[in-house]
């Protein structure tokens, strides 16, 4: 018998328990004890077999370690189909996860019962595939086509609650898997209850499933799993048998299997879990944080107090006059109040956390007892550099300072004080409360439990911390000023900024460049370009016209009009008119003849500017590893997940192709494109960035 899967028995009950810790991954251990141990129950003539899993959880899907290797038998739809056929009674007793290939077992088992914190869904759609082990078939046989659909292709948990509602449960009981699994066995037994199996059972209604195919790829972005989801289940409804249905299933989950996408898909997966944990952070541990102070109650210090009271921290907040303080309360009122209205929070959590939850305050004593202070006043090294000195004197030893910069020096902040060791970069994203990526900085004094202690509260705010060092922007908006800037100068020669746009959001963005310099404030970056003015070196090109359209007033969506116009009440805005002008006038005064570019070259330039800064980046150790980049261009960027980032684009490219067109595009501009060592290291030794994600 194998390890994997314990047998034992219990009167007329064969009890098949998972034992595959952490998460009873279905790998090939755990797929040949169940085969087995159904066999031997109907071989020992039991009468019924309950499966369950040990610790944590019931099987939390396929292993994903195995996709991409060689197969072995048994394989998992067989596995499936060989327990829905059993003649004995199949029960599977839910808690914790059963997620992916173990729901596919619960629903090839003949009856389901779960504790009520259990949870289950289809999520494979997330790695790129789909439910590939009868999934598609039988959930729509339970649970109707429409439910089936929006939970393959979401991927969404549902709670234990919800899905007895949907049928795709028969009993919900409180205790531990095996005790209300073999209560359950025992009933049905005693009522003479018959087998019953999921893929007998009528086809599932047919629905407009080219419609759904439509509005999922389009929902997605371009995401391909989820989309072809929807041909599975067409099939649920459509094929002759259950059996053609599901050798449909099959083919398009080995199609799907074999695509970038899940490759990207999966990257992501590991690289989100992978991308915090540091070698050099084992064995310190993080300083407790109880309570937090922030300075300055704007855009991201309300973001931030936000963030922390959702988690359950007290925040301490310091504005510069009463009204501010004020205004910063309210602030952050109406992002809880957005949390209550999206049942994040209930009302009496919103009284609390709002209440005995949040001080403001004028005076920087009322930060004494606070653990950690995140500063996030203007951007500016003077007002800086005296905030840090009135921390330096009010709060407590031992208490972790952090600064919210976007682009200051750490280490120079760090030195103006008498505790360099206890400053740290915490550099959270807009709107704080609502983005995942937090670029943890390291200075050159940081003490090595502070940055512990910046992971830690990274953990608690539920953020995705990624390690950076220290330059001009740190990880990403290092990175994305040089794709910017790539955009500006394909503008600059001859493409409009909606077409880049267009391809942009056509590789899977939300937004691009120019939409999101409009939402962003295009006088952010114009107070920037003219801070760096002085210090550019005289081989760059500088495109002008977007100071132009600054120059004219136009901001973007703050003033109504950017590179598009914005009308009350609309979403998105349509092309400004006036912005061709500009960049007409911007040609003619620079003698740049403009010429067309194809969609695919727009993208690209784009994605080369953006590899190769990346690749620079990692080169000059500013991030630890390609994956770090990776993980802040997803969280913090908005970079579709299903490419894995944009150093994994670059490996599913093929290096080599990339240097080449970086060559090629440095004849036009060899200042602008010199291509990272690191990236002509790559290709010369034949390797790719994931090489050095697994340390190779
Ligand atoms: N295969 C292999 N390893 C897995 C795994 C899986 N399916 N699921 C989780 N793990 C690993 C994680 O990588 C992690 O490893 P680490 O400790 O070395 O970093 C460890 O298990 C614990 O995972 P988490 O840190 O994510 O633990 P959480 O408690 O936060 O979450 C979970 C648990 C909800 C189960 C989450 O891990 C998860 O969502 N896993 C993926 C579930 C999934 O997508 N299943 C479908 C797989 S595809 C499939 O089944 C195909 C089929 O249709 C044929
Ligand atoms: P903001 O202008 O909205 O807010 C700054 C706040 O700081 C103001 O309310 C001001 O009254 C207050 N303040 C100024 N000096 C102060 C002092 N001495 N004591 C107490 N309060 C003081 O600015 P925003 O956008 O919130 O930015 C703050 C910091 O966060 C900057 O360093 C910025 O670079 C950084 N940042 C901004 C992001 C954004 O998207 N806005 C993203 C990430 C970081």
């Amino acid at each position: 018998m194998s390890e994997a899967i314990a047998y034992e028995r219990v009167g007329e009950i064969a009890v098949l328990k998972a034992q595959n810790p952490p998460v009873n991954a279905l790998g090939i251990e755990v797929r040949k004890g169940l085969l087995a141990g159904i066999e031997r129950a109907e071989v020992e003539g039991a009468k019924a077999v309950l499966i369950y899993g040990a610790g944590r959880t019931y099987f939390a899907g396929a292993d994903i370690r195995e996709f991409g290797k060689p197969p072995q038998a048994p394989y998992l739809p067989g596995l499936c189909s060989r327990i829905e056929a059993s003649p004995l009674i199949v029960v599977s007793a839910l808690h914790g996860t059963a997620l992916g290939g173990g729901l596919e077992v619960a629903l090839a088992s003949h009856y389901r019962i779960a504790v009520p914190s259990a949870r289950m869904g289809l999520p494979e759609v997330n790695l790129g595939i789909l439910p590939g082990a009868g999934g598609t078939q039988r959930l729509p046989r339970l649970a109707g086509t429409e439910a089936a659909l929006e939970m393959i292709t979401s991927g969404r948990h549902v709670s234990a609650a919800e899905a007895l509602e949907k049928g795709i449960i028969d009993k919900i009981e409180d205790g531990d898997p095996r005790g209300i699994g073999l209560a359950y066995v025992q009933e049905l037994l005693q009522m003479g209850a018959l087998r019953r199996a999921v893929g007998e059972m009528r086809a599932p209604e047919a629905v407009d499933f080219d419609a759904a195919y439509t509005a999922t790829l389009k929902k997605g972005r371009g995401q391909l799993s989820s989309a072809t989801a929807v041909r599975a289940v067409q099939a649920a409804a459509e094929a002759e048998s259950f059996e053609a249905g599901l050798k449909r299933e099959r083919a398009l989950f080995m199609e799907l299997m074999e695509s970038d996408q899940r490759q990207g898909l999966i990257h992501a997966f590991f690289s989100e879990r992978a991308v915090s944990k540091l070698p050099e952070l084992e064995g310190i541990a993080p300083r407790e944080v109880a309570s937090m102070g922030v300075i300055g109650g704007g855009t991201m210090g309300a973001g931030i107090a936000t963030a922390a009271l959702l988690a359950g921290l007290p925040v301490v907040l310091i504005e510069m006059t009463d009204d501010a303080t004020a205004a910063a309360r309210g602030r952050i009122e109406g992002n809880l109040k957005g949390a209550l209205k999206r049942g994040k929070i209930t009302e009496a959590q919103y009284d609390q956390l709002t209440g005995y939850g949040l001080t403001v305050s004028t005076d920087y004593a009322a930060l004494s007892q606070a653990d950690l202070v995140v500063e996030a006043v203007f951007e500016d090294m003077g007002v800086k550099r005296e905030v840090f000195g009135k921390l330096d004197t009010h709060c407590k030893p031992g208490a972790v300072l952090a600064t919210n910069t976007s682009y200051l020096d750490v280490d120079e902040i760090a030195a103006s004080i008498s505790r360099p060791q206890e400053v740290i970069g915490l550099h959270f994203f807009s709107p704080a409360h609502v983005m995942k990526l937090l670029e943890v900085v390291v200075a050159k004094d940081t003490a090595p439990e502070v940055l512990a202690t910046g992971f830690a509260l990274g953990k608690r705010l539920k953020k995705v911390a990624v390690r950076s060092g220290i330059c001009d922007g740190f990880i990403g908006n290092r990175i994305m000023n040089a794709y910017r800037k790539a955009a500006e100068y394909l503008v600059l020669d001859g493409a409009s900024p909606y077409q880049v746009d267009a391809v942009v959001t056509g590789f899977g963005f939300p937004m691009g460049p120019f939409a999101m310099g409009d939402l962003a404030g295009l006088d952010i970056n114009w107070a920037a370009r003219k801070r760096r003015a002085p210090a550019r070196d005289p081989r760059e090109r500088v495109p002008r016209f977007y100071e132009m359209l600054c120059e004219g007033g136009d901001f973007g969506q703050k003033t109504g009009k950017g590179f598009y116009i914005y009308e009350e009440g609309t979403r998105g805005g349509v092309p400004n008119p006036q912005v061709a002008g500009l960049i007409a006038r911007d040609q003619e005064e620079q003698d740049v003849t403009p010429r067309e570019f194809p969609d695919a070259e727009v993208l690209r330039r784009y994605m080369c500017a953006m590899v190769n800064e990346a690749a620079k980046v990692v080169g000059e150790g500013i991030a630890r590893r390609p994956l770090d980049v990776d993980m802040v261009m997803l969280f913090g960027y908005g970079f579709p997940r299903f490419w894995g980032g944009p150093l994994k684009w670059a490996d599913l490219q093929g290096l080599d192709d990339i240097l080449a067109d970086i060559r090629a595009y440095a004849a036009e501009d060899d200042f602008f494109w010199q291509p990272a060592p690191l990236l002509e290291q790559l290709v010369a030794d034949g390797k790719t960035f994931d090489d050095l994600n697994k340390g190779g």
